[in-house]
């Protein structure tokens, strides 16, 4: 068996009638053990819900999802001994010292700091000189992870992080990702939803969801090199303006702000960086630049979520 985690045709509302929402809709996906899987998608995809059902803390509508070959329903007390789950909000206890935040963590496993100590020492180091310090007193990034340390106490097969770096300086973000990686060598499965797509890239694959539905699923090089149009930055005085002046032009797909520049998509072969260019000039923009670029992760996210917004309708 390949696959630590397998998710078939998951579905599940929330409310009633009217108010009736679909936070997941026929959601497929399978993650490989020892994959670094990411799960990225707009506020309200469905990542939490889908977390909440792998995590055996909540029943789906329909479908049925496995984790280690064991049921997410029916064999919930075995998922709960083999998974660590840090969900998107603080789950430490914010007037408990780290040292007793992990203590109570091995605790409800049936284990301690000592016999977990060599599982949680890569990330335990950064936080052992504040071990006498309350949670509620620590950085935003090192409580991420200390509530790392708390999802790892018991020896998890595989980790559920549901936004684990929300918040979290750049810094620091950059180190808990390291730490991921520090993870991959033992094996363990992980699964972490983020926003950022920078983060997107650290993955092996990585799942994007939108409207509870599966939009695209492939490592980060293959959802790139997929992506089907020529990208064009282009800047000028008048950033404004040029959006929809570009969005107006012939052979334009799509075109979206990015940072300094508009990244603007090329149906097939129809528009040149210097025609373009006379073009903007005829119009009177000045301060003009143009150069082809290399699609990135965002813009193939881009265009999946246009896409799968055309197919919602
Ligand atoms: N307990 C609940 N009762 C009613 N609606 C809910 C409940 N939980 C989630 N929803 C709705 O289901 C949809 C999916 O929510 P979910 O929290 O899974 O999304 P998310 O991708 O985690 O979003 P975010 O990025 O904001 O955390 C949203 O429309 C949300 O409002
Ligand atoms: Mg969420």
């Amino acid at each position: 068996m390949d696959n630590s985690v397998i998710v078939s045709d998951i579905g599940k509302c929330f409310g009633h009638g009217n108010h009736k929402v679909r936070a997941l809709d026929g959601v497929s996906l399978q993650v490989k053990r020892g994959e670094l899987f990411g799960l990225i998608g707009p506020d309200g995809a469905g990542k939490t819900t889908l977390f909440r059902i792998v995590a055996s803390l909540m029943l789906p509508d329909c479908g049925h999802a496995e984790v280690e070959g064991f049921d997410t329903v029916a064999q919930y007390r075995e998922i709960r001994k083999i998974i660590g789950y840090m969900p998107g909000r603080f789950s430490l206890y914010q007037d408990l010292s780290v040292e007793e935040n992990l203590k109570f963590f091995a605790t409800l496993f049936g284990s301690d700091i000592k016999k977990s100590y060599p599982g949680i020492q890569p990330i335990y180091r950064y936080l052992e000189p504040f071990k006498k310090r309350k949670a509620g007193k620590l950085s935003g990034g090192m409580k991420q992870k200390l509530a790392l340390c708390c999802a790892l106490i018991h020896d998890p097969k595989v980790l559920l992080l549901d936004e684990p770096t929300t918040g979290v300086d750049p810094v620091s973000r950059k180190e808990f990702w390291e730490m991921l990686g520090l993870l991959q060598d033992k094996g363990i499965t992980v699964i972490a939803s983020t926003p950022y797509m920078n983060e997107a890239m650290r993955c092996h694959r990585v799942c994007l969801l939108q409207n509870g539905k599966v939009v695209g699923c492939d490592s980060p090089e293959n959802i790139r090199r997929a992506f089907p149009f020529k990208v064009l930055s282009v800047k000028s005085a008048e950033m404004f303006r040029l959006l929809e002046e570009l969005r107006r032009y012939p052979g334009c797909h799509a075109c979206y702000p990015f940072g300094a520049y508009h990244h603007f998509y090329c149906k097939q072969g129809s528009v040149q960086a210097d025609t373009l260019q006379q073009f903007l000039e005829n119009q009177g923009y000045t301060d003009i630049k143009i150069k082809e670029s290399e699609p990135t992760i965002e813009d193939c996210f881009m265009d999946l979520m246009s896409q799968g917004g055309k197919d919602g309708n």
